[in-house]
């Protein structure tokens, strides 16, 4: 992250001003300075007008990628909370740090070696069992995952529970920032959820039948014909193609069967 150099164009210096005529202005403290920035944006974006150039910390800016992990503290609060900076939206003199990376323990393995054993996790985290059960861990968690539960699984060997319990984690990092044990839950649970898709769920025949016609060149004269249309002609195709609907049953078929 870099501070802006100071705006110098006139043009966009009146624009930021009647921006901020328009918005109501909420003091926040970034990094320990004090900025005035306009209510209701999230904590990404008022650093942003803040001056801050974020070139970590910052991906998806949906909630998604776990790049922007925060840590903020309110007014006569004792307590440390945090966010993800694309989703938090800025209060009033709350005082703002980004940790955009935290320093985790990350096993290395070959996976194709791996089996399903629990012994496996056991060996490559052994620090799994320093685990107090506090549940700092699921407090932390922007995803609402039961992150300490998902621990307890593990610890018993059920890596099918613990998988299917962090399913929505977005490796932001923010339960290991927390965590009384120095765990790294969520590389933990990415292993976890490797083995379950590699090892435990049964694999999907319909997707091996596909993977089979597709490699036969059951395909072959489709995918071409699209190569032969222009852009607009392929969004076009896109837009207007025919989508499964939602509560479409197991007998549900496209009207054109051609791809069938
Ligand atoms: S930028 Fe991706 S989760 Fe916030």
């Amino acid at each position: 992250m870099s501070v802006k150099e100071e705006n110098k164009n006139p043009a966009e210096t009146a624009v930021k001003e009647k921006k901020q005529i328009a918005a109501k202005l909420i003091p926040v403290y970034i990094m320990g300075k004090r900025y005035e920035v306009p209510e209701g944006l999230t904590i990404m974006k008022a650093m942003e007008y803040a001056g801050y150039i974020l070139i970590r910390g910052c991906g998806c800016r949906g909630g998604t990628c776990g790049a922007c992990g925060t840590v903020y503290r309110k007014p006569g609060d004792y307590k440390l909370q945090v966010a993800l900076a694309c989703q938090k939206t800025v209060e009033p003199d709350m005082y703002i740090a980004q940790i955009p990376f935290f320093p985790a323990n990350r096993a290395l393995y070959d996976f194709a070696g791996l089996t399903a054993a629990p012994e496996e996790v056991f060996k490559l985290y052994p620090e799994l069992f320093r685990c107090v059960a506090c549940n700092s861990c699921t407090k932390a968690c922007p995803q609402g995952i039961e992150v300490m539960d998902a621990i307890s699984a593990l610890k018993q060997g059920n890596i099918a529970e613990a998988a299917q319990l962090s399913f929505d984690c977005i490796q932001c990092g923010l339960c290991t920032s927390r965590c009384f044990g120095e765990l790294a839950q969520y590389h933990m649970f990415q292993l976890a959820r490797r083995i379950y898709g590699a090892r435990i769920v049964p694999r999907a025949e319909h997707l091996a039948e596909m993977v089979k016609a597709v490699s036969e060149g059951k395909y072959d004269r489709f995918l071409d014909e699209l190569k032969q249309v222009n852009e607009d002609e392929l969004k076009k195709l896109y837009q207007e193609r025919e989508v499964e609907p939602m509560a479409a049953g197991e007998d549900w078929k496209p009207k054109d069967t051609r791809y069938l």
